[in-house]
């Protein structure tokens, strides 16, 4: 089962990705994960890409599609996998169906722009392994440390109220448009495209993806 997990910055994908993958048994595969890892590790791809991410930019539509072909070979994809932040842009959508990748269901999640740059301001995250906490809606067991390694969380730099904005402008110019993309695509072929409140709690979002998904 191919899943793709859409919404605009901040609105829970990474969240409800990482219990999606967990029950359905399949990788969670985050591009903006993939990339703060090279970023960490210094390699070409995180050199070219940090200027842009901290601007709250997108990284280029080649550089991408490279490294998600290159993942999506891997032995663990193939029983299928969940996108969480790819495709952002119809040309990434288009690579997609060009490389004959079928994707069988879309999760849309909702959530208003002041929402969003409310909860950005209390994110906090484990880099290592992409966690995802916020001090009030999702608190770790000890604030400031991941609950698995007990590792330091920290802020994202592009979580800064300003480029929050800039993000929120950029989802709204490149990637808005998918949801069009992807519900015409849902009336012609079996994909199914979900739509959820991305304001609902977290346990009220996840039992939703669950009955959606049957799991
Ligand atoms: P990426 O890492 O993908 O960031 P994003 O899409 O902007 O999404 P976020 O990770 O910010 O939010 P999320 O929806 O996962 O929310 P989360 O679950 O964390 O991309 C970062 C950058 O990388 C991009 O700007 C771009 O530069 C580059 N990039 C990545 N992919 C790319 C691509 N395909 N093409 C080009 N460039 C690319 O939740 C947010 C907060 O809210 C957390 O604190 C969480 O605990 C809390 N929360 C979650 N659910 C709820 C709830 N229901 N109620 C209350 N709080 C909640």
């Amino acid at each position: 089962m191919n899943l793709i997990i859409l919404g605009p910055p901040g609105a829970g994908k990474g969240t409800q990705a990482a219990f999606i993958a967990s029950e359905k048994n399949i990788p969670h595969i985050s591009t903006g994960d993939m990339l703060r890892d090279a970023i960490k590790k210094g390699t070409d791809l995180g050199l070219k890409a940090k200027a842009v991410m901290d601007a709250g930019n997108l990284v280029s539509d080649d550089l991408i599609i490279q490294l998600v072909k290159e993942r999506i070979s891997q032995t663990d994809c193939q029983q299928g996998f969940l996108f969480d932040g790819f495709p952002r842009t119809i040309p990434q959508a288009e690579a997609l169906e060009g490389n004959n990748v079928k994707i069988d269901s879309v999760i849309e999640l909702t959530v208003g722009d002041e929402e969003i740059i409310k909860r950005m301001s209390g994110r906090r995250i484990h880099l290592d392994s992409g966690r995802t906490y916020h001090i009030d809606f999702n608190p770790p067991n000890k604030e400031g440390f991941d609950d698995e390694t007990g590792e330091e969380l920290i802020i994202r730099k592009d979580d800064l109220p300003e480029t929050v904005k800039d993000r929120l402008r950029v989802y709204w110019k490149q990637t808005q448009p998918l949801i069009e993309f992807y519900q015409a695509h849902s009336k012609i072929s079996e994909l199914k495209y979900h739509v959820v409140d991305g304001t609902l709690s977290v346990e009220e979002i996840m039992q939703n993806i669950k009955d959606f998904l049957s799991i």
